[in-house]
């Protein structure tokens, strides 16, 4: 295994963050005297530590291999969205049973933390899936499909699929995530969650759902406005999140251009989340 690493001063922590969002293997450290951090950016080959420094200069150094799972986070305690659902990194079948005796009513979603974004415990994931929850709720009974854009580990598919989507499209450029989201899928008995590999910047709209959700950088967003629109019909919501507070007048502005607006807006922290559908 590689590591990546460069010194930089603190006011720089957030656009770092950002630069390296959605990459678990990216590790901030605040270093003693607080006026800098230290981003290290682990890969399993050499080739992807040397891009990252041709890009942002810094260094690269081999380090001894560690347990990828155990590094990317200490599991934290379950998290509740709204009646309605649990994630848990837990995955022992016993454990699993345990939880949905305690929290009857609610569906549990079982996702590990590895190395694709989403257990459900950063905010932006959090966001849509209070989103996904409410959309349940007022679409229940319905058919609803559902296109997740940029699916990480596949966490808002398979919770959306567990209550009560039906056809739910998951896609992601990589193919780690890919890899990852495919089992969890079969980890969590959701039936209906197809997971491709695709990149959203090459991607062609085959169809319409009824909900469609991207939680992804607002550059990659802004450029998939118009597609996004391609992919709702009336009635159709489209739920956002990623954006940072300072992208979201440009943000929003690229969306109306395309034809999108919301009905809805979170602001919460340095995050922005967005619900909305067709103008
Ligand atoms: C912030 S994570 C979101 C993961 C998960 N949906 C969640 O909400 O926790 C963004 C995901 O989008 C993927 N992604 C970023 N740019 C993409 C692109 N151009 N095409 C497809 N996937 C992309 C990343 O690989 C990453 O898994």
């Amino acid at each position: 295994m590689w590591v990546w690493s460069k010194l930089a001063a603190l006011k720089w922590e957030d656009a770092w963050e950002e630069r390296f969002y959605g990459n678990r293997n990216a590790v901030l450290t605040r270093l003693k005297g607080g006026r800098s951090v230290r981003v290290d950016v682990y890969c399993e080959e050499e080739g992807e530590a040397v891009d990252i420094a041709a890009q942002f200069g810094g260094s690269v150094k081999e380090v001894a291999d560690r347990n990828w799972a155990a590094f990317s986070a200490v599991p934290g305690p379950p998290i509740k969205i709204r009646d309605s659902l649990l994630l848990t990194a837990e995955v022992t079948p016993s454990k699993l049973r345990e939880l949905l005796l305690l929290n009857e009513g609610r569906v549990v979603v079982s996702i590990p933390p590895e190395m694709a974004f989403g257990t459900g415990d950063h905010p932006t994931t959090a966001a849509c899936l209070r989103f996904l929850a409410d959309e349940a709720r007022a679409r229940k009974g319905g058919r609803w499909r559902v296109l997740d854009l940029g699916c990480g580990s596949g966490v808002l598919a398979i919770a959306a699929n567990l209550l009560g989507a039906e056809e739910c499209e998951a896609l992601d450029f990589d193919r780690k995530a890919v890899e990852i989201a495919r089992h969890n899928v079969e980890r969590n008995g959701a039936q209906e969650v197809r997971v491709e590999e695709a990149d959203l910047r090459e991607w062609r709209v085959e169809r319409q759902y009824e909900v469609v959700v991207a939680n992804l950088f607002a550059d990659v967003l802004q450029a998939s406005f118009g597609k996004i629109r391609r992919t709702l019909g009336p009635g159709s919501a489209f739920i956002l999140s990623g954006v940072l507070r300072e992208q979201w007048t440009e943000t929003e502005e690229a969306a109306r251009t395309a034809g999108l607006a919301f009905e809805i807006v979170n602001k919460k922290g340095k995050w922005v989340s967005a619900k909305g559908g067709v103008d």
